[in-house]
């Protein structure tokens, strides 16, 4: 089960009330939504979108069994990317918070069999939409040195991404890279001994990278971020957790340089030891939040 990351620390600045309406842009598995639901009975609303066509399916299951929470919810399957869309045609609203909680669930690593964790023989697929035309091995199979390159660097922060990309390119020449295992060997084969050693396994920046490529992560988050802010209510509140610095980047300047935004957190909010010990996870999640101005129209 997906545990929710700095979910105390979310309640207490998105600070949602009875009868507000609030939209998790995130869903998941619903452990945010479920809690800001408690808040904002009887009457208050969550609008939850997750791109992922399974995730958003047993979402629904699981509220149907919470009598307190079934009859609130609006679900949708579909990007946060267009979240002014979706809001249009689903008319939610006003809206008082707005969360986002990047990235995937425990469902993608332990049960979406789509290649997210390195651990597994699973197929190198990581979308979180079945619809999305562009696979992990399509990337892998088909992109050229150079975009291959700057996707490990630009996404991963991978040091040896020149070397990988080479042992990639040499290998496809001659099998099909599709499987998990596979790119681990490739990432093992090209990177020195003492690489393999450290805390961070050597397979996860290119795995993050590729990940993030595959579903435009961070064009995702840039394109949501004015939309919400438009969306929301004066005097509502942003709330992002971020899991790595390229994203925390975005949501830091954002929040920054917006002029009807005010950030709540000078710094980011992080995880207590003992959630960390708790919830290995949570160990790189930065919480930012911010209010719309509450005079702005
Ligand atoms: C970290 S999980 C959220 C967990 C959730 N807060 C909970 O408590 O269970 C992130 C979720 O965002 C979804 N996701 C990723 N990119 C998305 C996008 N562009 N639009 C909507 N959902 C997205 C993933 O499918 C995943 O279920």
């Amino acid at each position: 089960m997906h545990i929710p990351v700095l979910l105390q620390e979310v309640l207490a600045l998105l600070d949602p009330k009875e009868n507000q309406h609030v939209i998790d842009c995130t869903a998941g598995e619903g452990g945010h939504a479920l809690a800001i639901l408690e808040k904002t009975a009887p009457k208050g609303k969550v609008l939850a979108i997750d791109w992922d066509t399974e995730s958003i399916a047993k979402l629904k299951k699981k509220i149907a069994s919470v009598p307190q929470a079934k009859n609130r919810v609006v679900f949708v399957n579909d990007s946060y990317a267009s979240l002014a869309n979706i809001v249009e045609k689903e008319k939610f609203g006003p809206v008082h918070g707005i969360l986002l909680d990047l990235g995937f669930s425990s469902f993608h690593l332990d049960e979406s069999a789509r290649g997210f964790a390195f651990r597994k023989e699973e197929p190198l697929d990581m979308r979180y939409n079945p619809h999305n035309p562009m696979t992990a091995a399509k990337l892998l199979n088909y992109q050229s040195r150079g975009d291959l390159e700057w996707i490990f660097k630009k996404y991963g922060e991978e040091r040896y991404a020149r070397r990988i990309v080479e042992e990639i390119v040499t290998t496809r020449a001659k099998t099909p890279i599709e499987k998990t295992t596979q790119l681990v060997e490739i990432i093992e084969r090209s990177t020195p001994a003492t690489y393999r050693k450290q805390r961070l396994h050597a397979a996860t920046r290119v795995f993050q990278a590729l990940r993030i490529a595959v579903n435009n992560e961070l064009e995702n988050l840039e394109a949501v971020l004015p939309q919400a802010r438009d969306i929301l209510e004066p005097g509502g509140r942003l709330a992002v957790i971020s899991f790595h610095s390229l994203e925390d980047r975005i949501v830091k300047h954002f929040f920054k340089n917006d002029l009807i935004l005010t950030p709540q957190t000078k710094r980011p909010v992080m995880a207590t030891q003992e959630e960390v010990d708790s919830n290995p996870k949570s160990r790189s999640a930065k919480l930012r939040v911010a209010i719309k101005t509450a005079n702005a129209t």
